[in-house]
């Protein structure tokens, strides 16, 4: 236990040193200052993120895209923030800029298109998961599919020899998960959420990474890491895993009970969610980074 702890503090500290982490752009955090206060308007907020067309033509894409599955066209940041909230445009901003900031370097070791649709239809799922009874929450849960495994693309861009350790380590049969402990004293998860803090994202997005994997750990937050926890055992039962490497996660069985959902109803989700993806633009073009 001990030397664990010094292991993760060894990584924390490792992870603490690396000064060419990607900015966010400015304007973010303009629109999480926005979105976080009550006497903003949707012009307000509209113009702010108006100001970077980057960050309006991912908005616009990932709003549109097949994976966030909304049933109408939406042609302005304006109409966005009319039709779909404050909430799910911070969301969507936050989602797409954190992806363009780290996800497009095809980090060695990892196949960044399966990555990337894993994440797209672990959101979609999330979406759908928590929209049944939450709809309000549909759009953060939906950002907290496409940012959960964060950790992952860090492990990869950052600590590449503890990646390799780690990939020889589920190759001889150890578990993902103890295979980062062994290697890093912390998971995928846990450094993902590292990040979340590092780069200040909001708290929702940060807890739905944090908790992926145990949502019953993130307290008020708990809804949107167990729609992100399901939802990723889902994507890997219709085949969206990531790559073959990687196992299904267990499902935690009290993440159905925050989502109240029965357990015998997976199967169910699982089809329906299989038929939704049989035919899926790439992951690449609905994130905007560059894939064609
Ligand atoms: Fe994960
Ligand atoms: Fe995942």
């Amino acid at each position: 236990m001990e030397s664990n702890l010094t292991l993760a503090e060894r990584t924390r500290r490792r992870l603490d040193r690396v000064d060419d982490v990607p900015t966010l752009p400015p304007v973010l955090l303009m629109v999480w200052e926005l979105t976080g206060r009550s006497d903003s308007s949707a012009a307000d907020l509209a113009r702010a993120i108006g100001s970077d067309p980057g960050l309006t033509g991912a908005v616009l894409r990932l709003a549109n895209s097949a994976y966030f599955g909304f049933p109408r066209k939406i042609g302005t940041v304006k109409q966005a923030i009319v039709v779909l909230g404050f909430d799910t445009v911070r969301s969507l901003a936050t989602g797409a800029s954190v992806m363009r900031a780290l996800g497009p370097s095809s980090p060695s070791g990892m196949d960044a298109g399966e990555f990337l649709r894993h994440s797209m239809v672990t959101a979609m799922a999330a979406r759908l998961l928590v929209e049944r009874r939450w709809r309000e929450l549909a759009g953060s849960a939906f950002c907290g599919g496409v940012l959960h495994d964060l950790g992952k693309l860090v492990i990869a861009e950052y600590l590449a020899e503890a990646n390799t350790e780690i990939g020889s380590r589920v190759a001889d049969g150890t578990s993902r998960e103890d295979a980062e402990r062994e290697t890093l004293g912390m998971t995928h998860a846990e450094i993902g959420g590292w990040f979340a803090d590092r780069w200040s994202l909001p708290e929702e997005l940060a807890a739905a990474v944090r908790w992926h994997h145990d949502p019953a750990g993130a307290g008020d937050r708990e809804r949107f890491a167990a729609a992100v926890h399901v939802g990723d055992v889902l994507a890997h039962r219709v085949g969206a895993g990531g790559s073959g490497r990687n196992e299904p996660p267990a499902l935690r069985p009290e993440a159905c009970t925050i989502l109240g959902l029965p357990e015998d109803e997976l199967g169910e989700w699982t089809e329906r969610l299989a038929a939704l993806t049989v035919e899926m633009p790439s992951a690449e073009a609905a994130l905007g980074l560059g894939a064609k």
